[in-house]
Order: C-alpha cells, then sequence, then structure tokens
C-alpha cells in the first residue's frame, strides 16, 4: 500500500482529509502536524489524526526554528508583501514543507499530501517548496483534485465516521494562524465595503476599547534581531508572544488589506499581528538611525523582492537565499534601541538609540555648537545644481514650461511709503 504524509492541523478540513485519503486513495496515511505558535495545531492532534485513520502521527514543535530561521530574517528585511502584510502564513510554509518532506523520507513515503484548495497561495508554496527539496516526492491536494465536498458535505463525511467536527468553529471564516499572526477570510468579509464584525478579532481588542493609558515599550536590537523587551533579553519565542499579547491588549495590529494572490485572484483578508507590526515598525526606525540613505533606498527594493518571493513561496530559490544573505550582511550594524508608544491601535516610535547611531548631534543642531561648514555648501549647491544650470542653457528655461504664479494668487502689498 502507498504511504503518504500529510500535513495536519486536526481541524475539520485536515481531518476529513486524512479520512478520504484512506478510503478513496487507499493509502497509508502519516500525519504531521508542526506547531508553529499561535494555536497554530489544536490540542490533542495526534489522538484526533488516529481518529480520523492515520496510522501514526507527528508532533513537532517547529516554534523556534520557525521564529529564528523564517520570521526574524523576514523581520530584518522589513519584508511585508505589498508593503502591509507581514506574511505569518507565508512564511510558516517553507518550514511546515520541509519537515513534511523530512518525514516522508524517514518514513519512505511515496508522497506528501495537504489541505489545500485550487484557489489560493498556500497549494503554490506546498507544492513548489516540496518539489525543490524532493522533485520525486508526489504532492496530493484532495481538496483540490478528488474529494470536492462542500463544507456542509465535510460535516456530513466527518459525522458519519465519528471524526470531530469542533475544527469546524461555526464562525464562517477560514482562519490560519501562527505566531507571526492571525489571517481570516470568507464569509461576510468577502464584500470589501463590508466593515469586518467584532468576531473576526480574536488577539486583539477594539482600538477604542482599549486602555485609557498608552504604554511605552523598549525594544533591543542586535544586529536587526529583535533580543530584548525594556532591556531584558528575552528568547525569540517568548519575544513575539509577549509582543503579541501587549499589542493585542492596546489594540495594535489589525490589517485590512486587499491582497493580490499568486493565481491571479484580488481578496480581501484580515490579519491580526500585533508583534509583527510592532516589531516592523521598530526595525525601520532602527535602520532609519544606522544605515546610509542609499542603503535604506536599496533595501527598500530588496524588500520588496524578497515579500513577493516569500508570499510565491518560492523559499528555496537561488534568489531568495541570496537576498537573505546580503540582508544579514547589511543587518551588521543595525543594533540598539527602539522605544515605541502603543495607544488605542496606534504604535508610534517615541525615541531611538543607538552605539552605531549615523545621526551626529553636532551635524545637525541649529544651536551654537553646530559643526557643519555653511560655507561649504555654496560651493555644493553649485556643483549639484550644474546638471540643471546646463539643460537650462540647451533647452531654455523652465519659463518655457511653467507658467507665473503671482497673477493668480490673491496678493496684499503694504508700502513702507504709502
Ligand atoms: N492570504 C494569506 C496568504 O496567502 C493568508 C491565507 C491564509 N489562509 C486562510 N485560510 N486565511 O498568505
Amino acid at each position: 500500500m502507498k504511504k503518504v504524509v500529510l500535513a495536519y492541523t486536526g481541524g475539520l478540513d485536515t481531518s476529513v482529509a486524512c479520512a478520504w485519503l484512506r478510503e478513496h486513495d487507499g493509502v497509508d496515511v502519516v500525519t504531521l502536524s508542526v506547531d508553529v505558535g499561535g494555536g497554530s495545531i489544536r490540542d490533542g492532534v495526534a489522538d484526533a489524526a488516529l481518529a480520523a485513520g492515520a496510522s501514526k502521527a507527528y508532533v513537532v514543535d517547529g516554534r523556534d526554528r520557525f521564529v529564528r530561521d523564517f520570521v526574524f530574517p523576514s523581520l530584518q528585511a522589513n519584508a511585508r508583501y505589498q508593503g502591509v502584510y507581514p506574511m505569518a502564513t507565508a512564511l510558516a510554509r517553507p518550514l511546515i514543507a520541509q519537515l513534511l518532506v523530512e518525514v516522508a523520507e524517514r518514513e519512505r513515503a511515496d508522497a506528501v499530501a495537504h489541505g489545500c484548495t485550487g484557489k489560493g497561495n498556500d497549494q503554490v508554496r506546498f507544492d513548489v517548496a516540496v518539489r525543490a527539496l524532493d522533485p520525486k516526492l508526489e504532492v496530493i491536494a484532495p481538496r483540490r483534485v478528488g474529494m470536492g465536498l462542500s463544507p456542509d458535505q465535510e460535516v456530513t463525511f466527518a459525522r458519519e465516521r465519528g471524526i470531530s467536527v469542533a475544527g469546524g468553529d461555526g464562525s464562517g471564516y477560514s482562519i490560519d494562524q501562527n505566531l507571526w499572526g492571525r489571517s481570516i477570510e470568507t464569509g461576510v468579509l468577502e464584500d470589501p465595503w463590508q466593515t469586518p464584525p467584532a468576531d473576526v478579532y480574536t488577539w486583539t481588542v477594539a482600538p477604542g476599547a482599549s486602555p485609557a493609558i498608552p504604554t511605552e515599550v523598549i525594544i533591543g536590537f542586535s544586529r536587526g534581531l529583535p533580543v530584548s523587551i525594556d532591556g531584558e533579553p528575552v528568547e525569540p519565542v517568548e519575544l513575539v508572544d509577549r509582543l503579541n499579547t501587549l499589542g493585542g491588549r492596546h489594540g495594535v495590529g489589525r490589517i485590512d488589506h486587499i491582497e493580490d494572490r499568486l493565481v491571479g485572484i484580488k481578496s480581501r483578508e484580515i490579519y491580526e499581528a500585533p508583534a509583527a507590526v510592532i516589531l516592523h515598525t521598530a526595525h525601520v526606525a532602527l535602520e532609519g538611525l544606522t544605515l546610509s540613505k542609499e542603503q535604506l533606498r536599496f533595501n527598500r527594493l530588496v524588500s520588496d523582492e524578497l515579500a513577493q518571493a516569500t508570499y510565491d513561496g518560492i523559499w528555496f530559490s537561488a534568489l531568495h537565499r541570496d537576498l537573505r544573505e546580503y540582508v544579514a550582511s547589511a543587518q551588521r550594524v543595525v543594533n540598539g534601541e527602539v522605544r515605541l508608544r502603543l495607544d488605542h491601535g496606534t504604535v508610534s516610535i517615541v525615541g531611538r538609540r543607538s552605539d552605531d547611531s549615523l545621526y551626529d548631534r553636532a551635524l545637525a543642531t541649529y544651536d551654537a555648537d553646530d559643526a557643519f561648514d555653511h560655507a561649504a555648501a555654496v560651493g555644493f549647491i553649485r556643483i549639484f545644481g550644474l546638471p540643471l544650470r546646463t539643460e537650462a542653457a540647451r533647452h531654455g528655461s523652465a519659463w518655457s514650461w511653467t507658467r507665473p504664479l503671482l497673477s493668480e494668487m490673491p496678493v496684499t502689498l503694504t508700502d513702507a511709503s504709502s
């Protein structure tokens, strides 16, 4: 009998897929459940797997590696898809895909399987990552091809086999979550004009219901990696968990995004990502203090490329690998602390400091101890403006294409002699 390793959360969709694979495809199903924090797998997931027909159930605590190898490199790169989505879901897929391949090799399985449908990004991420790691492995996605059950039919299918339907939480939303964020879609959210109902959110309070008094938090970074909260060193998983709790309490981290999926569909997604929003805000602020303007400009291109590659599921590509190398190297000097204020759903920077700061008060000040050479500005500007004077000499001054404005504006003239 063929053997398949199924990515399994303990929810309704993957439980039904588990039973389906065994009954309809006649395969031996081994499940793999990866805990990537944030309630990503259900309690009792191994028992649920066996109840759904699996012969073995692997449960892996992937939280530490997830944060260190996937989440934090993405934070260092300021990578957010379309500038807004911190990519909790997208970042977990390559880790889960790699573990699927490793378990498949250990179990001498012929295929891996996942519970993704044929409309989303996650199927692409799983399939592409698995094949990049082991081109011989077959990838089966019963919800994409073969199973074809509506949500109601899934519930019936599960009930008939005594599989718990608690996985369907009855919310009408499709939810994916891990410690970097919670992704919520479908149901009433499919109308982009519709205000997200309160029940969409479980990690964040409504900004209006957050504490009246704002709070401040200091995040310490070493080489662009967050290492402390309020001066106290904190390990990665705990650091993210703590900021999720703190941010959530102040209503920070809600994102409403019309997102362009890889498969060509625009979709409306709600995210809750308090820690991600706080840490991205802090990291960008510290880079502003410690990197040159040329690095900052170039890094914006890198952020976009890295975000796109992550979102598109080409984590195991040469491009993605080499961009990560660049980012890690460029983060050498991103050391220091950022102080942030959390206030009714907003997070704002109120201070930053670094031993590697490029900010020089002697140069910036308007006080008497100013060290900047004002006279040198004259020569600098003469050279800087040279191309424009050359253009004007060749093609005529800008009066050839702009127009006088003074006559179009109300002017009050006061004459000392009158
Ligand atoms: N749109 C996001 C992504 O592609 C999240 C999808 C998560 N799935 C869900 N059922 N909400 O990364």
